[in-house]
């Protein structure tokens, strides 16, 4: 793949190590006091998210085209694998006229749960039969990231990929989106009329609480929904708040991520089975009673 420079590098999320309800409100806490808020000031306005377990991709329109699919890479550099995004039925190869002439979308490239079950039961019958050089995927992160690192488009297209667009990447007339829009939700539901996938779980919610709900009920949420998470993200609405809250060095101070409590099942071990790799390493594999665990059932581990 080729390596391609972001117009706008490609931030990462500051992780809350709290996974309890105070990792909410620390966050909270910390946002107030830099904005210099005190007590008789309003609730913050959070967009609050889902943190998708998938690869993170820029998408470059320009004059309403689909020029460019960049992964993060480094944040800096990315991989130009527009071919391959292409296939995604989900992602708009067109948006509509009123759409700013140079707009860069950020978001997740992840496989459903259900396409990954079965992507992995394909691959089964496909060794069963003896196909040479194939392989069942650990779960859908490693199946998307595959598929997407597919040097090959038409088995890239074979593997069925998502996207949801979260972000804001460069913009025309003013690369920060300030002037465009006044809140990140305002962004977001613009996207949708741009016909780009947003969750429907994205809310907008007030102060602490709201976060602390939504961190809530999206873990009662959890196993059910269709795709992996590892988290949710909540970032401050108002992109003025954003502008003054700016940076430190390359993580927002407007947003952070929360995760969940580890998930951990009980199994037992049935069996441990030594591989071979190519350059002659040894690889333990234990192969487990299977456990259904975040949503995927694992059957082995190394
Ligand atoms: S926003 C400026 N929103 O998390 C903030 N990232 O460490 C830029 N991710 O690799 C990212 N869900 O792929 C954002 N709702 C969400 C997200 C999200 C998942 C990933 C992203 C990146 C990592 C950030």
């Amino acid at each position: 793949f080729i390596s391609v420079r972001h117009a706008m590098p490609m931030l990462s999320i500051r992780t809350e190590t709290d996974t309890t309800a105070s990792g909410a409100e620390h966050f909270d806490e910390r946002i107030r006091k830099e904005l210099a808020l005190d007590v008789s000031d309003d609730l913050v306005e959070y967009v609050a998210e889902l943190k998708f377990d998938g690869l993170a991709m820029s998408l470059t329109y320009e004059d309403h085209v689909l020029v460019q699919a960049a992964t993060r890479g480094d944040g800096e550099w990315g991989e130009d694998v527009t071919q391959n995004i292409r296939t995604i039925g989900q992602i708009p190869l067109r948006l509509p006229a009123d759409a700013p002439k140079l707009l860069e979308v950020r978001g997740e490239v992840y496989m459903a749960r259900a396409d990954f079950e079965a992507l992995n039961e394909r691959q089964r019958t496909r060794i069963a039969a003896g196909e040479k050089n194939e392989k069942t995927f650990v779960n859908p992160r490693n199946a998307a990231a595959g598929a997407v690192r597919q040097l090959d488009s038409t088995i890239a297209a074979q593997r069925p990929l998502s996207f949801f667009a979260y972000g804001l990447g460069d913009i025309t007339p003013q690369n920060d989106g300030v002037g465009v829009f006044s809140s990140h939700f305002e962004f977001l539901l613009q996207l949708k009329k741009w016909g780009f996938p947003v969750a429907n779980q994205t809310q907008c919610v007030k102060g602490a609480e709201g976060l602390v709900q939504f961190h809530q009920k999206i873990a009662q949420e959890r196993d059910s929904l269709p795709f992996d998470i590892d988290g949710v993200v909540y970032k401050v609405n108002s992109l003025d708040a954003q502008q003054r809250l700016g940076f430190v060095t390359r993580e927002p101070r407007w947003a952070v991520a929360h995760k969940y409590p580890a998930q951990e099942e009980l199994t037992t071990v049935q069996a441990i089975e030594v591989q071979v790799g190519r350059t002659g390493k040894l690889t333990p594999v234990a192969k487990l009673a299977p456990v259904f665990v975040g949503g995927v059932t694992v059957t082995n581990a190394t």
